[in-house]
């Protein structure tokens, strides 16, 4: 089957998606990679610029989010050069050395850039920053950072008592905290941890599940000190210890990879092999679930590259069954439950997702914005505050939809319009760019 049958029609700053395929002949074939873990990415950037000697990135994401970062960090003086994915070397200014900037920093869309980058500036004694965003991330929930920096004595304005950005930061010596935060959110974990790295004493963040962990694993291998017990799911850092540059080769992205998880089971007579995927445990909850659903994924070649697990995934397709998605497992997939809401609704009996009220403020409202398109396709999904419930098995037809600006709704939506019947066009479509820029050709290739 020819794959010109996808097309992007740009209007102003805006792209629609056209997919009109033979839902019935599709198959999707082949063997590829995925871009660089968004996470790590981010991570690696923002380390490296505040060790001391040269660091190296392998396999960078080069979505609009860590571009995002890294104008952050060029801003303050880090000589970070055109972001490749192939290899970047730079060299970091040292802990507290950050300059500071002469204009106001742009985070674009991207939640880990604010809320890390926030913990990054509020101790660097003496400068001012101002920091903002699109127009998703000026209505995303700041206050989750900004009181815990606050307890440990950090000067922060905003708006809405200091809840929204745009937000005005006067860098200040802090003091260590123990902070017990309500929600499991790396990003939240993150932010204080970076904090804690640069106050005299030791820091701790305890989270009531675990969220991903690649802070840790990346400040230990930098050199930081570290004490991680997880019985409690609480991490203590110490701070003033300086980072030394290092080497990192960043793994494929599993919430990338997810759609592609996705589209194998759910596309009949496709068998796809995802190479180089991280596979950190507090990741795979994607894993867990669609193995709970009898999709058929089998690891080949599993290994440890610089400190993080990695495997290649094969998928076939598979006949899915619906099950429960609730409590611990949600940090662990919080980003792929739009796609797995798809896949839920491809599989045979009704499909519960619940504790995932977090995704009323990521990029979107993810539960109303999957929950209403696809509901325009022909599904039957039910919203509740914190989750949805999903009537597995209906067909469902093309139509006109809208990724509400979320490059992770507009995916799910491109994988969900290959098995619906008729044309679908998907508006604001360019948002896929924030984290899978050649997610459509991708597509184009797998296509047989
Ligand atoms: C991220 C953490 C998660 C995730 C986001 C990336 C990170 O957010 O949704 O895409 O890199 O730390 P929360 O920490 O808000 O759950």
């Amino acid at each position: 089957m020819s794959s010109s049958f996808i097309t992007l029609k740009t209007i102003a700053d805006h792209q629609d998606l056209i997919i009109n395929l033979q839902s019935s002949e599709l198959a999707l074939q082949g063997t590829f990679k995925i871009p660089g873990d968004k996470s790590i990415s981010h991570r690696a950037l923002i380390l490296g610029a505040i060790s001391q000697g040269e660091t190296i990135i392998k396999g960078l994401l080069l979505g609009q989010d860590p571009h995002n970062t890294a104008v952050c960090l060029r801003r303050m003086g880090v000589e970070i050069p055109p972001l490749n994915s192939d290899c970047i070397t730079f060299k970091g200014v040292g802990l507290k050395n950050l300059q500071e900037p002469l204009n106001v920093l742009d985070a674009g869309n991207s939640g880990t850039t604010i809320r890390l980058m926030l913990g990054l500036l509020a101790s660097h004694q003496g400068h001012f920053f101002c920091i903002t965003g699109d127009n998703s991330l000026r209505t995303r929930p700041m206050s989750r950072v900004v009181k815990p920096l606050q307890e440990m004595g950090a000067k922060i304005w905003g708006r809405k008592n200091h809840s929204l950005a745009p937000l005005a930061i006067q860098g200040h010596n802090l003091t260590p905290i123990h902070y017990y935060s309500s929600i499991a959110s790396a990003q939240v974990k993150s932010c204080i941890l970076l904090a804690g790295l640069m106050t005299e004493g030791k820091t701790t963040i305890t989270e009531p599940t675990l969220s991903r962990d690649h802070s840790e694993r990346m400040l230990q291998a930098f050199g930081a000190t570290l004490d991680i017990d997880p019985s409690t799911h609480s991490v203590t850092i110490t701070g003033g210890t300086p980072l030394t540059g290092q080497k990192v080769v960043v793994p494929g992205d599993i919430s990338s990879a997810a759609f592609w998880l996705v589209a194998g089971a759910i596309v009949p007579e496709s068998e796809l092999v995802i190479k180089n995927v991280g596979v950190n445990p507090t990741r795979t909850g994607i894993l867990e679930v669609l193995a709970m659903m009898e999709a058929n994924i089998t690891f080949e070649n599993q290994r440890v590259v610089t400190g993080e697990p990695v495997a290649d995934l094969r998928v076939k397709s598979s006949r899915l069954k619906a099950c429960t998605i609730s409590e611990e497992i949600i940090p662990r997939l919080i980003d792929e439950i739009p796609i797995l809401t798809v896949a839920a609704v491809f599989a045979q009996g009704i499909t519960v997702i619940k504790d995932a009220a977090e995704l009323r403020v990521k990029e979107s409202d993810r539960l109303a914005a999957i929950a209403s398109q696809l509901n325009r396709m022909g599904a039957r999904i039910t919203e509740f505050p914190d989750g949805l419930e999903i009537v597995g098995g209906t067909p469902l037809t093309g139509g006109e939809l809208d990724s509400y600006a979320d490059h992770r709704i507009a995916m799910s939506l491109v994988i969900a319009a290959l098995m619906a019947k008729g044309p679908t066009i998907i508006h604001r479509s360019e948002a896929i760019a924030v984290s899978y820029p050649e997610f459509i050709t991708t597509l184009q290739q797998l296509i047989t």
